[in-house]
């Protein structure tokens, strides 16, 4: 069946095509969750967690598409009038009533971190679609989470959703930071501990150790790993945390778990190839400028060195907002060190450096 549509039958009626722009700009008079198309979520409650981290509660309005257990979402948020984009992991698992969690440590220098530790209720903050492939395989093999700081987060969605199910399979929770007061939701994993047999954590402090504390102590080592591993038929193993932490569990276990899959919320360590020394010209096709940049850097870290702010969330390869077009030129993917030679509209800038004069349409 066609809809008639005067726009679309004749040229000449295009005006009365409405700019989805600006209908929102008016709708979000109305009410500022109001949108034709976009994703934005009110915050309905702030609950502090653990030193410096508290939990966001949002209601997202209708055009959010729901998350699986692990995903991010990338919120963004206006600060004096400039928008800016960060990458959470979701922390619950989905509900009934449809409220999303996102847990927040306010980092040094972190505008965004700060500015949501501190947002008022009824605030409203503009959500992309949830993205990433963070979750647990679907046999019935054990299950070994283990998270150093933030990195907590996505185990949270994970263990909420088995919880949900009375952990239907073994999992174990190690969880590293640097002392009792940063504990995430400790109250909740130990009672989750002492309903079901099949769910075992270990909160491990790596500076203070709270006093009574027979448990492990100190930064993540082979000690721990014999400690959580042993009786443990092959797990599937899920790491998130700071790079390092994530390359020394990398290191220890991935020969001889099950499967490994990893998380790193900050930017991967970048191994630098003989070719990658010296600079070359980046060529900002919009702009116009063309800037020098180090071969060894990542093309977002080297752009924002030289007062150019493309948009970004994760920096870390996962959310495509920093996705650029490349017209022409060598680039090199710092994850698994592709050489890019052809054009491409997906250049993702903060996991690719420059490895010949480039253009990109920025
Ligand atoms: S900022 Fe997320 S992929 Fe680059």
């Amino acid at each position: 069946m066609s809809t008639f549509s005067p726009a679309s039958a004749d040229p000449r009626w295009h005006w009365l095509k409405p700019d989805l722009q600006v209908v929102d700009f008016w709708l979000s008079r109305c009410n500022a969750l109001w949108s034709t198309h976009e994703a934005r979520a009110r915050v309905v409650a702030v609950i502090p967690e653990a030193d410096g981290v508290s939990t966001v509660v949002l209601k997202p309005n209708r055009h959010f598409k729901g998350f699986r257990p692990g995903q991010h979402v990338n919120v963004s948020v206006e600060i004096d009038g400039i928008r800016h984009t960060r990458s959470y992991s979701l922390s619950d698992a989905p509900r009934p009533d449809k409220l999303l969690r996102v847990t927040v440590k306010a980092v040094e220098g972190g505008k965004v971190s700060r500015y949501l530790q501190a947002v008022r209720r009824r605030a409203v903050v503009h959500l992309s679609q949830a993205f990433g492939d963070f979750e647990l395989p679907m046999d019935n093999a054990p299950v070994v989470l283990m998270a150093a700081g933030s990195g907590i987060t996505p185990m949270l969605s994970l263990l909420k959703a088995q919880a949900a199910m009375a952990f239907p399979r073994p999992v174990l929770l190690a969880c590293w930071a640097r002392n009792a007061r940063e504990w995430v939701q400790a109250e909740t994993l130990r009672d989750w501990m002492a309903k079901h047999a099949n769910f075992k954590v270990h909160l491990i402090a790596t500076r203070e150790k709270p006093e009574g504390d027979a448990g492990l102590f100190g930064r993540i080592s082979k000690a721990h790993i014999d400690t959580l591993f042993s009786g443990l038929p092959s797990p599937h193993v899920l790491v998130c945390g700071p790079s390092g932490f994530v390359g020394t569990a990398r290191e220890r276990v991935a020969a001889w778990a099950k499967s490994f899959q990893a998380e790193s919320f900050t930017p991967p360590v970048q191994v630098v190839a003989p070719e990658s020394e010296g600079t070359v010209q980046v060529t900002l096709q919009r702009s116009g400028r063309t800037l020098e940049v180090a071969r060894g850097a990542t093309l977002l870290e080297a752009l924002e060195a030289q007062g150019v702010n493309p948009a970004f969330g994760c920096r870390m390869g996962i959310c495509n907002t920093c996705a650029c077009g490349k017209s022409a030129g060598v680039s090199r993917d710092v994850l698994n060190g592709e050489l890019g030679t052809e054009p491409t509209h997906a250049l993702r800038l903060c996991i690719s450096t420059a490895q010949s004069d480039l253009s990109l349409e920025l």
